[in-house]
Parts: C-alpha cells; sequence; structure tokens
C-alpha cells in the first residue's frame, strides 16, 4: 500500500482519497506508529500529513529519520514537509512570514520529478507558520513562494520529497499532478486501483471486524446505509440483518423502493417494521419544529431496539447473538462532527434520530474513510441499484420536518402527492444530478384565497426548496428552467386540490437551512 501517515491533521484522510483517485491502494496509519510496524506492510511509499503543530512546539510528534533511510520513497506534506528537514538535519524556522490560503509557488525546474509538465508558476493552498530556511543536505529546492525561500525539496537518489503547500487540497491547482508525479514517477509506482478492489478490500475489513456474529443494520433507503448494508451483507451473508423503519414520513414509493429494488439487487435480509400508525399518535397535536424531531427520534429508538430483540429471538440462535451495529458514516461525517474516533457518532445519531447512549452494540461503520462519490462508485460496484445509489440526500425526521405544522395523515397525503410531481418532473428534465436535493414544504398553517373554475378557493402554498451544494454545509438556491417551474406548478395546482399556489425558495445557506424545520 502507499501509506499517508496521520500527523493529526484532518487532511490526512483526504490524501489517501487523492491516492485512491491516482489508482493505487492507500491507507492511513498514525505519526505513532513504530517505523518497524509502518515498514512491515511493505509500503510502496510514504506520504506524511500536514498536521496543526509547529516543530517547535515541546508535543511536536517528530519524524524517525529511520523511516527515511528505508529505501521507500517518502513524499512530506507541510508539517510532514518540515518534519522532513528536522530529521535530516536542515533548518525550520520562526520568520515571522506566515502563509495562509492562496499564494503562488515559482517552480524552478518544470522538468524535476515532482514538477514535470507543469507551469513555472502556480496557484497553492498553504497553512504555515514556520518556514524551512535550509533544505537538508543532498535536497535540490524546486520551488519557492514568497513566504518560503525552500518550498519544495526533490532528492531523485534517496527518493525523497516534499513540499510545504497542501497538493491535496483543490486549490492548489496542479496538487493531484504533483501528487500523482511522486507516486508514479518518484516511486515508479503503477496505477491498478479500482473501485472494484476498494469494494472488496471493504469487505474483507468487515469479516475480520465482525468474524462469526450477527449484526444489524439501520437501513433508511439512502445511498450510505444502502451501501454499507450491501457491504456488510456481502461480508457475513445472512448473519445481517437490516430493519427498516416506515414511518409514515416517507416519500411515495419509497418504503417499496427500499423493499422491492434493494433486496432484489442485493439479497439481504430486510425487516420492515410498520410504525405509521405509532408516529402518528406521537406526534398528534404537535408543530413545534424542535419537539417534532425529538419525538421522531425518540420513537426511532423504541421500534428499533423492539425490531433488534425480535431479531434475536426469531433466529433463536444464540451462537450468534447480534453483536454489531451497521451505520453508513461518511468521512465528511466525521469531520464535521470535529474528527477523531468517538465523533463519528455524533452525525450518525443524528442520521437515525438518535441511539441510545447505552447502545449494547459496536458500530461497524465501512464507510467511514470514504467521500461521498467513492460510496457510489462501491455502491455501483457492489450491485446497488442505480436508483439508490444516485438518489439525493432525504433527511432522517422524513416529511415531519416538512410540514410546517401538525403532522396528521391528511396532510402527509397532500405533500406526498406534491413531492411526487416535483420529483417526476425533475427526473423528466434531466435535473437530478445537478440539484443537491429539492425539499418540498406544506405550509400546513398557511391559507390563501385563490380562484380555480369559476369558484373561489382557500388553500395551502408549497415550497419549492430546489438547493445546490458539495456538501449541505452550504448551499445556493438552484435557477430551475422556468418552463420546468411552470410545469410543476401547473400539475400540482391542478392535481392536488388542497393546493392552490406554489412558491419558490430563493434563499441560500447561510442565512436559511435547506430544510424548512
Ligand atoms: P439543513 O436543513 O440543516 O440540512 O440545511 C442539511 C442537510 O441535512 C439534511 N438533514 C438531516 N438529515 N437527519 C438527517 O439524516 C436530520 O435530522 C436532518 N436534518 C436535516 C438535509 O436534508 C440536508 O441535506
Amino acid at each position: 500500500p502507499v501509506l499517508v501517515v496521520d500527523f493529526g491533521a484532518q487532511y490526512a484522510q483526504l490524501i489517501a482519497r487523492r491516492v485512491r483517485e491516482a489508482s493505487l491502494y492507500s491507507e492511513v496509519v498514525p505519526h505513532t506508529m513504530p517505523v518497524e510496524e509502518m515498514l512491515a506492510k511493505q509500503p510502496q511509499a510514504v506520504v506524511l500529513s500536514g498536521g496543526p503543530s509547529s516543530v517547535y512546539a515541546d508535543e511536536a510528534p517528530a519524524l524517525d529519520a529511520a523511516l527515511l533511510e528505508a529505501g521507500v520513497p517518502v513524499f512530506g506534506i507541510c508539517y510532514g514537509f518540515q518534519a522532513m528537514v528536522t530529521a535530516l538535519g536542515g533548518t525550520v524556522e520562526r520568520t515571522g512570514l506566515r502563509e495562509y490560503g492562496a499564494t503562488r509557488a515559482s517552480v524552478r525546474d518544470t522538468t524535476s520529478t515532482l514538477f514535470n509538465g507543469q507551469p513555472d508558476e502556480q496557484s497553492v493552498w498553504m497553512s504555515h507558520g514556520d518556514s524551512v530556511s535550509e533544505a537538508p543536505e543532498g535536497m535540490r529546492v524546486t520551488a519557492t513562494t514568497p513566504g518560503a525561500e525552500v518550498a519544495a525539496f526533490e532528492d531523485d537518489e534517496r527518493k525523497l520529497y516534499g513540499v510545504q503547500w497542501h497538493p491535496e487540497v483543490l486549490h492548489s491547482t496542479f496538487g493531484q499532478r504533483v501528487l500523482e508525479n511522486f507516486l508514479l514517477r518518484g516511486a515508479g509506482l503503477e496505477a491498478s486501483w479500482t473501485p472494484a478492489n476498494m469494494a472488496e478490500e471493504l469487505v474483507e475489513q468487515v469479516r475480520e471486524q465482525v468474524g462469526e456474529s450477527r449484526a444489524i443494520c439501520a437501513m433508511s433507503g439512502g445511498v450510505d446505509s444502502s451501501v454499507a448494508a450491501a457491504l456488510v451483507h456481502k461480508a457475513i451473508g445472512d448473519r445481517l440483518t437490516c430493519v427498516f423503519v416506515d414511518h409514515g414520513l416517507l416519500r411515495e414509493g419509497e418504503a417499496e423502493q427500499v423493499e422491492k429494488d434493494f433486496v432484489a439487487a442485493t439479497g439481504v435480509d430486510l425487516v420492515v417494521v410498520d410504525a405509521k400508525e405509532r408516529y402518528l399518535e406521537a406526534l398528534a397535536g404537535v408543530s413545534d419544529p424542535e419537539e417534532k424531531r425529538k419525538i421522531i427520534g425518540r420513537e426511532f429508538i423504541r421500534v428499533f431496539e423492539q425490531a433488534a430483540r425480535d431479531i434475536v429471538h426469531d433466529r433463536g440462535d444464540n451462537e450468534h447473538p447480534v453483536e454489531f451495529l451497521v451505520q453508513g458514516t461518511l468521512y465528511p461525517d466525521v469531520v464535521e462532527s470535529g474528527g477523531g474516533t468517538g465523533a463519528a457518532n455524533i452525525k450518525s445519531h443524528h442520521n437515525v434520530g438518535g441511539l441510545p447512549e447505552d447502545l449494547q452494540f459496536s458500530l461497524v461503520e465501512p464507510l467511514k474513510a470514504l467521500f461521498k462519490d467513492e460510496v457510489r462508485q462501491v455502491g455501483l460496484e457492489l450491485g446497488v441499484p442505480e436508483g439508490i445509489v444516485w438518489r439525493q440526500p432525504f433527511p432522517g425526521p422524513g416529511l415531519g420536518i416538512r410540514i410546517v405544522g401538525e403532522v396528521t395523515a391528511e396532510r402527509l397525503d397532500v405533500l406526498r402527492a406534491a413531492d411526487k410531481i416535483v420529483r417526476e418532473e425533475l427526473t423528466l428534465a434531466e435535473l437530478d444530478r445537478e440539484i443537491w436535493q429539492c425539499p418540498v414544504v406544506l405550509l400546513a398553517d398557511v391559507r390563501s384565497v385563490g380562484v380555480q373554475g369559476d369558484g373561489r378557493t382557500y388553500g395551502h402554498p408549497i415550497v419549492l426548496r430546489p438547493v445546490s451544494s458539495e456538501d449541505a454545509m452550504t448551499a445556493d438556491w438552484t435557477r430551475l428552467p422556468y418552463e420546468v417551474l411552470a410545469k410543476i406548478s401547473g400539475r400540482i395546482t391542478n392535481e392536488v386540490p388542497e393546493v392552490n399556489r406554489v412558491v419558490l425558495d430563493v434563499t441560500s445557506k447561510p442565512p436559511g437551512t435547506i430544510e424548512w424545520e
């Protein structure tokens, strides 16, 4: 593998992802791992990540020079670059010249290993307070930036390379090329890693973790939990049971899609719990958004716990108790909640509406190091239906938080009918991949006057909320073509009698969130 040594940056997984993009297999290891252990993994190349530390800090993680003498090609990034310098006898200084954000690098040699085939000026993204003032002996300085005399170096003899900036972020225009040049030219590796390999590797890891035990998976029908379920199913077969809670807050056809398409494609053992009545009762008379969310989350836990007990009971197999809970946590979820191992739970809770604190299961999170597009690739590889793989995000609390006001069976029917039309028309206009998601919201407590067929109407407005986004942290409203909007509006007001007005939400996030509640 290509080992990415994590010096405590939130970039380590991103570097690993970039290595995968270069079609090479990568593994992230902590900087605390002894060099012998790293070498035991027989790395073909090593990338040292950036880190939040200054090489001067007391607790600064040091780099064992033995790693640089093992004959394995090494590429240092940012902190990793400086750690190399310190280990090899160069000088890192507090120059007072700090560089944060985008700057320009001047490349001295565009025929060098790292910069081959690139322009001599390139935009790079930096984040450093210390700078290398003197390169270690034998290192050829190949680039400089306004704040760093030594911004890149190479030694083809010892196969040691480094850059002060972050080639893994998109703001570094030639970043991927620099990394690939290291991997393919510097280390001489052959690009051969594919999504198929990635799926296989993940399946193997799950097999190892779960052993002979049973696992259950809380299925939402979304991409992440579906792909996680498919992976785990491939690993442990029918020792996995998926539980899908139909809380009645789903969109038209959603439960059926999971029951039919997903099961048909993957053959997983699926238990569908019909909890519609239970949810309607619990939500009766409640219109405060936070209260609704709490109720939906609480009921989910209860239904899910009961389902888990039933599974153990039904299988009557005490040799293999349900020990594991499968979650479709992705890497951005981990980052969002502050990184680290424990942090992953925060978003997982959020995903399913909250799992109990004293959860009796160990978590299996096979997608934890991946990004959404990679998850989609793995999903396609495992035969998860395209309709699920390309699904837009849908919140766990579902339509419950898209009815502004009390949630009732009638209102859910109205919203479901309008939502179905919107989804049909967006699909027809081939806009699904262009928009991140398009919540359809029923303003159940608002009425307005209209006229239809010579008569007065007094109906409810439907809000369209199409958004474009990279990661849902920020978003902009999508400029849908007028014809598409007109068609949607016409169909909703004609086909859904309770609705006499369709309005478009033209707010970005911030200040508006994507959902209305
Ligand atoms: P907001 O409304 O916060 O939404 O801008 C950001 C993204 O998260 C989704 N969302 C949720 N997903 N459980 C989920 O699994 C939730 O409780 C939840 N609330 C919002 C939302 O659809 C959007 O994609």
